[in-house]
């Protein structure tokens, strides 16, 4: 909760909106509510001035070149990389390895660390409220090797049980793959706790990142992951762009995941010698605007301090949560003692895409469906959910919008 003393360091939100030029355009004639965060967040003025910046007065491949632009273009993008193991606290940059989001992170480690590790009748865990791009790479190493996937159960809260991933926990568990924050519930998992117990049973542990990062302090040293993965669209930069953390020993020992230039020593028809840590997983060029625009995004968010911004969204779910318990009929789904600024909801008798489609006719974004959670939402009984969720320019006067665009859809629909 915000305490009075507190709100003197409270942002200044409007001050914040007035970065985000698509924060002043109007939808169906009504001023865009942006509520789909978690999906993507929008982009401050500076990371598309940066994209600019970048093709208009330095555009050239990096690391190959030894000319002004091309060097200027190099640290510009090792900048980032910089900025990042700072961001999440990783021991080295080489350990910072860039890739085109969660998603490609996710399936690199389960070609290269996946198939020259796992076996037949070994076990992969992951959990109920995984993101698809957490589940389906497992499902197909699964299949490929005659391993077996299984899932940790969670309460009617959307809280994992903890006591029952300790017993599902054994000498043939090899990896643990797991939601820090859920895109679907807003669920924060007890990552820390999690980690530990899957060391002590000597399987190897891969954080999905995709939605804590923006929200939570990320330290990945702490934590003692082996890896972690998100995306930089979520972060308030562009998309294309994503980070893949692991464990030296690891990222060293596992093979490439592809092949081509950069990721090279030397290569001659008889062998080819890979790069050391980070290219060797970065083959052929990369995404570097976005790449170097993603730092920009990441000065955004320690300008304004990430503590800040926090309190701004805890804010604004305790407010949308209260707001929205009162209209009748209406269930949250996803109501753990942690979470993320998301809220997710049905209401009784009424389909959530019917519900999207007439917020959308006055201004307001938010998303419908399974949120690529579809085990989640049969966990639940449910097709899907509206799905409120806030970033740090969001305010309650929006919120108070939606509960308007709420009552009248209602009235609407019913
Ligand atoms: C929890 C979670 N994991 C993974 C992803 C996939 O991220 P991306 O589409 O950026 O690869 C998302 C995207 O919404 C997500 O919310």
């Amino acid at each position: 909760m915000i305490q009075t003393a507190d709100l003197k360091k409270s942002i200044d939100v409007y001050a914040i909106r007035k970065q985000f030029p698509v924060l002043s355009r109007e939808v169906k004639g009504k001023p865009l509510v942006y509520f789909d965060n978690a999906a993507t967040s929008q982009k401050p003025q500076a990371v598309v001035d940066e994209l600019v910046n970048y093709y208009s007065n330095y555009n050239a491949n990096i690391h190959r070149g030894i000319h002004t632009l091309a060097e200027e273009a190099t640290l510009a993008y090792e900048n980032t990389r910089d900025a990042v193991q700072q961001f999440i606290k990783a021991e080295t940059r080489e350990q910072i390895i860039f890739t085109r989001g969660t998603t490609e992170g996710i399936n690199l480690v389960a070609y290269t660390w996946g198939r020259q590790n796992i076996r037949a009748g070994d076990e992969i865990i992951i959990s109920t409220m995984e993101h698809h791009s957490n589940i389906v790479p497992w499902q197909i190493l699964c299949e490929e090797k005659g391993a077996e996937l299984k899932i940790i159960p969670i309460n009617d809260n959307g809280e994992l049980l903890i006591d029952k991933y300790e017993k599902l926990l054994n000498t043939k568990t090899k990896l643990v793959s797991i939601v820090h924050a859920s895109n679907a519930l807003g669920t924060v998992n007890p990552v820390k706790q999690i980690i530990d117990a899957a060391h002590k049973a000597g399987a190897v542990v891969l954080v999905d990142g995709a939605q804590s990062t923006v929200h939570l302090d990320i330290d990945v040293h702490e934590m003692d992951c082996d890896f972690f993965v998100f995306s930089s669209h979520k972060l308030y930069g562009p998309t294309g762009v994503g980070v893949l953390y692991g464990k030296k020993d690891l990222l060293e020992s596992m093979p490439p995941f592809q092949g081509g230039g950069e990721m090279i020593k030397e290569v001659t028809f008889e062998k080819t010698t890979y790069n050391d840590l980070p290219y060797k997983y970065e083959a052929g060029t990369p995404n570097i605007a976005d790449t170097i625009a993603f730092k920009t995004a990441l000065d955004f968010i320690h300008q304004i301090g990430k503590e800040k911004i926090r309190r701004h969204e805890e804010e604004l779910l305790i407010y949308s949560t209260a707001q929205l318990e009162q209209i009748p009929g209406l269930r949250i789904i996803g109501t753990a003692k942690e979470k993320v600024s998301v809220v997710s909801f049905i209401i009784e008798g009424l389909h959530p895409q019917d519900i999207g489609i007439l917020l959308d006719n006055r201004g307001i974004a938010v998303r419908t469906g399974h949120h690529c959670a579809q085990p989640c939402m049969q966990c639940f009984g449910i097709p899907g959910t509206v799905r409120a969720s806030f970033a740090v320019y969001n305010t309650k006067e929006e919120i108070d919008e939606l509960i308007i665009g709420l009552q009248k859809a209602i009235k609407m629909l019913s």
